[in-house]
């Protein structure tokens, strides 16, 4: 069977997608710095699936390390590059640090593929592309905005580095993925979201709330025009989130030409945050407590995706629902 680096495969995204290889059979290759995940979750991927990925532990902006990593494993298949600095308020207070990083990590594994003839990459790409859209829901049509975070900046540079390296020749079949709103977690309760300090999404605050790890959950604005006046996301378990990528993968492989192509990944079901929290309430005893705030500056009013793209020529389903999110969600918290 084929082998396929994860960059950032002991990240949220990554570690679920290493799971799904494993089980589809794949020589798993992770390559991680650690800077946004620990060693522990190795394990857990070996405990999940009883079988063991080979881990290097590199930063992807390191050049000549990526090129070993190559070298060592001749006939790599394809790479999935998840390997990125994600957090919108931080990149706003250190934009060279994502910009490096995001754009930087990207560029070197664009070279590495080439000097190793490696030619099949998916991208971990974003909504966050498409701003605050003017119709909904998404498609992959959609006018893009200007970025409103660098972090957004560098998923947008990243597609475009994409797609003129491809332009230019290289003889490259990539694929970005733009996800929504990734939540929940591996029904094991073994691998999930893990922030670092206060979170910056919205479910690993409701799990909190919800456990009395914080006093209450503050939903930012009511005033919107949406159906409670809450916010509204598309948001997409991670478990389904992590099969997109196989099923994008299988199709890269039937594909002859160099291509570039996105494709949306959202269930197209748009939810508020009061629906989030109706939903977590249902694993609760006591509902979950909550204050309603002013908006978060910068949030968007309501995006869903229109998914049926994948739907039809990757022939990916969202199979989970909004309750599984929160529950699974839920549980890894308590397993934390
Ligand atoms: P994560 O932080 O959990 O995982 C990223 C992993 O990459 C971490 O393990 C981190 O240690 C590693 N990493 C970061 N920089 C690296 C570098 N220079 N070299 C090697 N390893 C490095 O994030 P995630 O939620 O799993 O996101 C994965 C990808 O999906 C990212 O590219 C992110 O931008 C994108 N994405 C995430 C979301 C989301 O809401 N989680 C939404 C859309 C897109
Ligand atoms: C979801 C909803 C908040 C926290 C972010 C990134 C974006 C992309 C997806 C990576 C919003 C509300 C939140 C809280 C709340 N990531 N909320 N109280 O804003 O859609 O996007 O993740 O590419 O780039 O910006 O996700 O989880 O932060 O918020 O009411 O304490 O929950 O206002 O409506 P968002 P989120």
């Amino acid at each position: 069977m084929s082998s396929i680096i994860i960059t950032g495969g002991l990240g949220y995204i990554g570690s679920h997608t290493a799971v799904e290889l494993l089980n589809c059979g794949y020589n798993v290759i992770i390559v991680d710095n650690l800077s946004n995940s620990v060693p522990k979750t190795l394990d857990r991927i070996k405990k999940i699936t009883g079988k063991e990925p080979i881990f290097f532990e590199i930063d992807v902006c390191d050049k000549n390390a990526l090129t070993d990593v190559f070298k060592q494993h001749s006939g790599i298949s394809a790479v999935i590059h998840f390997a990125a600095y994600k957090a919108v308020a931080e990149s706003v207070a250190k934009p060279l640090e994502y910009y490096k990083n995001n754009v930087m990590g990207l560029i070197n594994l664009l070279e590495c593929m080439n000097e190793a003839n490696c030619q099949n990459l998916v991208f971990s790409s974003s909504c966050t592309v498409y701003g605050e859209p003017d119709l909904l829901p998404v498609t992959e049509k959609t006018p893009l905005k200007p970025a409103a975070s660098p972090y957004g900046n560098t998923k947008k540079i990243s597609e475009d580095v994409i797609f003129d390296t491809i332009q230019s020749g290289a003889k490259i079949k990539a694929i970005s993925l733009r996800y929504f709103n990734p939540v929940g977690a591996h029904p094991s309760a073994l691998l999930g979201e893990l922030p670092q300090g206060t979170p910056n999404n919205l479910m690993p605050l409701v799990t909190q709330a919800a456990l009395g790890k914080r006093e209450k959950l503050f939903v930012y604005g009511s005033d919107y025009n949406t159906k409670d006046g809450t916010a509204i996301r598309d948001y997409i378990h991670v478990s389904d989130l992590a099969v997109a990528h196989i099923k994008a993968l299988d199709w890269l492989f039937k594909q002859e030409s160099c291509f570039y192509d996105i494709f949306n990944i959202g269930t197209g079901t748009g939810n508020s945050v009061l629906e989030v929290i109706e939903s977590m309430n249902k694993n609760l005893e006591k509902p979950l407590p909550y204050e309603i705030v002013a908006r978060r500056p910068g949030d968007v009013e309501k995006i869903y995706a229109n998914s049926e793209k994948a739907n039809k020529v990757l022939d990916w389903q969202a199979k989970y629902t909004l309750d599984d999110m929160t529950k699974t969600s839920l549980d890894w918290e308590k397993n934390l």
